[in-house]
This record gives C-alpha cells, structure tokens and sequence, in this order.
C-alpha cells in the first residue's frame, strides 16, 4: 500500500522562534522519521505576499527558513523540502478553486478577521483568499494528513470542504484530507504571556532558536512571572511549560512544590529554562551556522525539492485541467 501523504506549510518569517518549533517543526521531524509517511514541507513564500514585508526582507527570509529547517531536522533524503513559488502550479489550483469557494466561507476565517484587524492598511484580496491557497498547496500533492496546530484547523476544515464542491461540481477527484493534530504546547510570549509567542509582538517576546545561551539568559531575566502572586500566573505557568519540554522532569516537579509552599524563586526558575533552552538547540546552533556557509548546498537542497514536488504537481494539473473543461 501506498504511504499515507503528509503536505504542511510555513511562512518564511526569518528566525523561527521556540513557538513554530513547539507548534509544529518538531512535530515535522518526528513524522518523518517515523518513516509512515511521505512527507512535503513548504515554505509557502506566495502566502507571505499577503504580509507587509519588502521583498528583501521576504527574499532573505526564505533562504534563513529553509536553513533553520535543515538545521533543525527536516533530512531532504527522508522529505520533500521546497518553497511554493518553485511550484508556480500553487497558483494556477487556487485560481480554479477560487472559482468554486463562496465568498460568505472565507469570511468566517477567524485568521482573516485576526489578521485584517492587525494589518488595517493593508486588507489585500490574497488575504482573503489565503486559506484557498492553502487548500490548493495541500490538494495538489492529494496530501491526506496535514499536520498542524490549532489555529490552522480551521483551515483544513476548508481544505475539505473545497475538495467536495470541486468533487461534487465536476467529479471525484481529490481525496478527504485529515487534520494531524499535533498535541502542541501553547507557548506565551515572555513580556505579554497573555498573548501566544509570536515575532509580531517584538523581539523581547519570543526566543528563537538561534539564540545564544546568554540571549536566552538575558531574555528570560526580562521575562514576566507572578505579578499579582498567584499560582497560576500565566507566565510562571508558561516557564514551567517550558522546562516540562525542555528540561528534566525532577525539576518541573520540585518547582511545584516550591510554588505550592511559597517557596518558590522565579529567578532559579528562569536560569534553569534558560540552560534546557541553551543545551537543547546546541546542536542546532552549530548545523546553522554551518549551513549559513554553504547557501550552494541549501539552494541544490531546493531545487531538488521543487523538482519532486513539480512532477507530482504538474500531473495533478493537467488532469484539474482536464476535468474543468479548459485544456
Ligand atoms: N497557513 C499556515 C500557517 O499560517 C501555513 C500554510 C500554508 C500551511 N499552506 C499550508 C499549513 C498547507 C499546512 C498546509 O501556519
């Protein structure tokens, strides 16, 4: 039997940060080395068009992307590794399926209605239209797991809901894709931990997984705990989220019982999320560093990636093509 196929998507945002790799990019490795799975990871640069950045920004962003991606685990012999624009067969599926999708189903998308509120002057059409995109990114390869976090579910649900009505318009064709909903820790940021950690909120909130130890130090001296006192203060409960999933066990457990007798010091705390932090991206850090060196290598990495992907992607073209009658 064939494998069951895994398609999942990210924005090229430069640094990725300890939330992307909780939320997700762990979660990518480990499905792929579980060798259950046929696997594509995207840098979806076509959806990042909709964002406010300049385009060397974007440009930058994509190779620092596809190298921490690397570094962090995605192996280009187990995955299909590329970046959407390579594959500018994306583009021409969510053309059709714009064809089939009702306005009225992507105004409920709670990440449209988020992000037009955050980006006011620049309410584009391919914000609206993004979550079709992403549907035409993940029907292309006929993926039938996708694996995210919870704010993507939404998405998906369309993803589905696409398939049918293209289905139903014209014939059987693309199959039910199913959520993987990845079990993920829901990571705050460290000044605002109110808020999920996110690079929009600015630099001091999240710590990206390129950092030196005496950033993550420095960050997490700033980081917010027990204002009012309290034990369920949403920071002190983010730190000790933190080092459940990068610390020892023991040491989750003791702080508990230290913040249950009062006894607890946040600044111990913090020292030791900093050191599981700082030792758990040690070997991270030095594959970065060299592959930042070998952008040749990275960009081979790519277009080997993008052929893969443009074999799958242009068959499954020429028949949509087909079957909507255009070709
Ligand atoms: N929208 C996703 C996000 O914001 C990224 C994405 C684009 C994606 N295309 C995808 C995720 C396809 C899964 C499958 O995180």
């Amino acid at each position: 039997m064939a494998k069951k196929r895994i398609f999942s998507g990210i924005q090229p945002t430069g640094n990725l940060h300890i939330g992307n790799y909780l939320g997700a990019l762990r979660n990518w490795v480990d499905l792929q080395n579980s060798g259950e799975y046929d696997c594509f990871f995207c840098i979806v640069d076509y959806h990042s068009l909709t964002g406010d950045r300049s385009a060397k920004e974007r440009h930058d962003q994509i190779s620092m992307t596809a190298i921490e991606l690397l570094a962090a685990g995605i192996d280009p012999d187990k995955s299909t590794l590329f970046v959407q624009s390579h594959v500018p067969e994306h583009t021409e599926l969510a053309w059709i399926f714009n064809t089939i999708t009702p306005i009225s189903e992507l105004e409920r998308m709670t990440q449209f209605k988020d992000k037009s509120a955050a980006q006011k002057q620049n309410v584009n059409v391919g914000l609206f239209t993004y979550p079709v995109l992403q549907a035409a990114d993940i029907l292309l390869y006929k993926a039938t797991h996708v694996p995210v976090g919870e704010d993507q579910v939404q998405h998906v649900e369309l993803t589905r809901d696409v398939a049918r009505w293209f289905n139903n318009r014209y014939k059987k064709y693309f199959p039910e894709t199913k959520v993987l909903l990845t079990e993920t820790a829901r990571v705050k940021s460290l000044l605002d931990p109110e808020k999920k950690m996110s690079k929009s909120l600015g630099e001091g909130h999240v710590i990206e997984l390129a950092d030196e130890p005496a950033v993550i130090e420095a960050k997490l001296k700033k980081a917010v705990t027990a204002t009012k006192g309290g034990a369920d203060a949403p920071g002190v409960e983010n730190l000790l989220l933190l080092l459940k999933e990068f610390g020892e066990p023991a040491l989750v457990r003791s702080f508990r019982a230290a913040e249950k007798n009062g006894s607890i010091r946040y600044g111990d705390v913090k020292m030791e999320v900093a050191h599981a932090i700082g030792n758990s991206f040690a070997s991270f850090r030095e594959k970065r560093k060299e592959l930042l060196d070998e952008r040749e290598l990275v960009a081979d990495i790519l277009n080997s990636g993008a052929e893969q992907a443009s074999e799958i992607a242009a068959a499954t073209i020429e028949e949509v093509r087909r079957i909507v009658g255009v070709r």
